[in-house]
């Protein structure tokens, strides 16, 4: 733990994601892979498929239950194991609504207004945007505090969420008087913190680009990862000896640093076996690693999602869990903010 503020909390990690897609190399290099490590470090883990998070954009309703289970099956996938991880949608345990809306009372407009990602979701026409869209960041907030988890591992673009998180638990510990929540910290690491689009370097890839080709999806069979890689865009030159000369090359950047972060190395140490060489050769290599690791993911998910009462059963059986831990904590921020709860049963 590194922040004084949190020394009186156990150590606990949260994290979502949204089931709005298909799950991407961003998601799996960026989140899931490292949900997988944090699991492995036996430190407690719980992790949500952000269904109401979801639905602040239109979503297809039978779309939105498939896309969740399929997500929860790249979860276990990945290594995610539903008896050491939570592991459950967000919209079977209640609490998430109900301590969102006292941090909707917290959090103050001015700070929404700066959110880049709603910005960006919004674009030109934000008046035709759900209120929900709106307030997406304090239901994030009330996610990460209803467990007073301690970390949030996240890709790079979730960072200014989180510490919105930390203003917002810092405000309510101040206007209440006490000592209640923690300050999250966000844990953004390793190689692949914002991987790109395969099309535009300079773009992240997204499960809701319109182009397919600009991102893996985890579903992706062997010869669709090896095509993208291959039809990746890039540039001449070969690959250089240090990261500083990447600077200006974002796709060539992205793709040593997706091969980095597929391989747990580091970039420096995939120029240093690299360096001279061209996409030519660069390439083939990146395609055989992303196969070797991915395939097998998919595969599992594939076997996984041919049973989606089991996922059910297993998406309900964490929400059990996670609400047993919430459940006090929502009561007792109940009681400081000063809601009578006489109710039996
Ligand atoms: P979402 O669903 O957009 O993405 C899930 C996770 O994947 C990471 N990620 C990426 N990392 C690297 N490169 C990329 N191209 C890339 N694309 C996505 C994201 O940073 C994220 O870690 N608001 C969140 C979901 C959320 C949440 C939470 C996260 C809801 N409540 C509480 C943490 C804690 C989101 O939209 O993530």
């Amino acid at each position: 733990m590194t922040d004084a503020a949190n020394a009186g909390f156990t150590p606990r990690i949260f994290s979502g994601i949204q089931p709005s897609g298909g799950l991407t190399l961003g998601n799996y290099l960026g989140a899931l892979k490292r949900f997988v490590e944090k699991q492995d470090e036996g430190i407690e883990t719980i992790y949500c498929l952000v269904d109401m998070h979801a639905i602040t954009v239109w979503q297809d309703p039978a779309k939105l239950r498939d896309q969740t289970r399929e997500a929860a099956a790249g979860f276990i996938a990945a290594g995610i194991d539903p008896k050491r991880s939570i592991l459950f949608n967000q919209s079977q345990v209640p609490g998430h609504a109900e301590l969102g809306w006292i941090l909707n009372c917290v959090a103050r407009l001015g700070w929404m207004n700066r959110m880049t990602q709603f910005k960006d979701k919004a674009g030109k026409n934000a008046e035709a945007a759900s209120l929900g869209l709106y307030a997406y960041p304090a239901l994030m907030a009330a996610d990460i505090l209803l467990y007073h988890a301690t970390m949030v591992p996240v890709g790079e673009d979730q960072k200014q969420h989180v510490e919105l998180t930390r203003d917002i638990a810092a405000k309510f510990n101040h206007d209440f008087k006490v000592d209640f929540f923690p300050l999250p910290e966000p844990v953004i690491e390793g190689a692949a913190t914002r991987v790109m689009s395969l099309r535009d370097g300079t773009k992240k890839m997204s499960k809701s680009d319109p182009s397919d080709a600009s991102r893996i999806n985890l579903t992706d069979d062997a010869d669709a990862i090896a095509q993208k890689i291959r039809k990746a865009r890039t540039d001449a030159e070969p690959l250089p000896e240090t990261l500083a000369e990447l600077k200006d090359r974002p796709e060539a950047r992205n793709l040593v640093n997706i091969y980095a972060a597929l391989a747990s190395e580091a970039p420096e140490t995939v120029l240093e076996r690299f360096a001279g060489h061209g996409f030519g050769a660069f390439k083939p290599a990146l395609a055989e690693l992303a196969v070797a690791t991915l395939s097998p993911i998919s595969t599992e998910m594939k076997r996984l999602m041919a049973d989606p009462a089991e996922i059910d059963r297993l998406l309900g059986q964490g929400a059990e869990r996670a609400d047993a831990l919430a459940r006090p904590i929502l009561e007792r921020t109940q009681d400081i903010v000063g809601m009578i709860r006489s109710r039996r049963g």
